[in-house]
């Protein structure tokens, strides 16, 4: 049989490039998504069985769900890519403060809950790999997404520290930082009028996934997702001060008049 995989965020952009790698890495899928697209995922991967999950993560009943879904299938947990998130554009002032409850719990609150199943299974099982998606926003403020970012530093932090506790229990825990990366993302986050609003100059989703696996594979603790470009721009962001980093990002993320 098969090995397991689960992937949140698996119907659209990174995480359903991470689910079809993974099966073509031979992984069986179960795949979350909030909308009824998740359902499409057997059919897109016709050659391993696909369990796809709809539920809403951002909802403590959607992450039980799912981990009832997973636990179902009385099967051990491989891989698991912790993927799912959104965004939420425009400056702080103006933003709907719900729609910013929803990113939190939907970008922080459900990964932790997530994680402490998958961990517990994960060392009872004595193995297993998980990979966390995170941001290059991790690496910068992120002015006019002031909430976005945050949640992505929120998540590179918990999966480096995880990644420490877990060692001792054969599990090995990888973040994944994603350059601009050409999805559905940005548009759902409402930045169509920013420099973002564009695919046209952003990273293959395919490549970001890509990358994220074969770190996970390699045992590495992060890693940058995207072109040479991108990887160059991660280097930099190292050594500039925040200021300048905020500055330049408002450049890219203000709202064009
Ligand atoms: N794209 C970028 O530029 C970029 C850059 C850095 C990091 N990232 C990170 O990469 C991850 C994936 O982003 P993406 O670009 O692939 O986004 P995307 O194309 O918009 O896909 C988002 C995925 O998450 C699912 N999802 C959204 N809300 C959900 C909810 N409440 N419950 C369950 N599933 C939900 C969506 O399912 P449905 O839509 O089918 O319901 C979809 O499968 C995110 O964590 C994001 O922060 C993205």
């Amino acid at each position: 049989m098969n090995k397991l995989a689960l992937v949140t965020g698996a119907s659209a952009g990174i995480g359903f490039e991470l689910a079809r790698q993974l099966a073509d890495r031979g992984y069986d899928i179960a795949g979350v998504g909030a909308g009824e697209r998740i359902n499409q995922l057997s059919d897109k991967l016709p050659h391993v069985r696909v369990l796809p999950i709809q539920a809403d993560l951002s909802a403590e009943e959607g992450v039980e769900y799912v981990w009832s879904e997973v636990e179902a299938l009385g099967r051990p947990l491989d891989v698991v890519a912790l993927n799912a998130g959104k965004s939420l554009g425009g400056a702080f002032l103006d933003t709907d403060l719900d729609e910013e409850k929803h990113m939190i719990a939907l970008n922080i609150t459900s990964q932790v809950l997530l994680a402490k199943h998958v961990v517990r299974k994960m060392a009872d099982q004595r193995h297993g790999r998980i990979l966390i998606t995170s941001s290059m926003s991790a690496l910068t403020p992120t002015p006019y997404e002031s909430i976005y970012g945050p949640t992505r530093a929120f998540m590179f932090s918990f999966a480096q520290g995880l990644r420490e506790e877990m060692r001792e229990y054969g599990v090995n825990v990888t973040a994944l930082l994603p350059g601009a990366t050409a999805t559905d993302f940005h548009q759902t986050a409402g930045m169509g009028n920013t420099m973002f609003g564009s695919n046209d100059w952003k990273n293959d989703p395919a490549l970001v996934a890509q990358r994220g696996l074969d770190a996970l594979f390699a045992g590495k603790d992060h890693v940058i997702g995207g072109d040479r470009r991108t990887r160059r721009d991660a280097l930099l962001k190292k050594f500039l001060p925040e200021a300048v980093k905020s500055r330049q990002f408002a450049r890219d993320s203000k709202p064009n008049q």
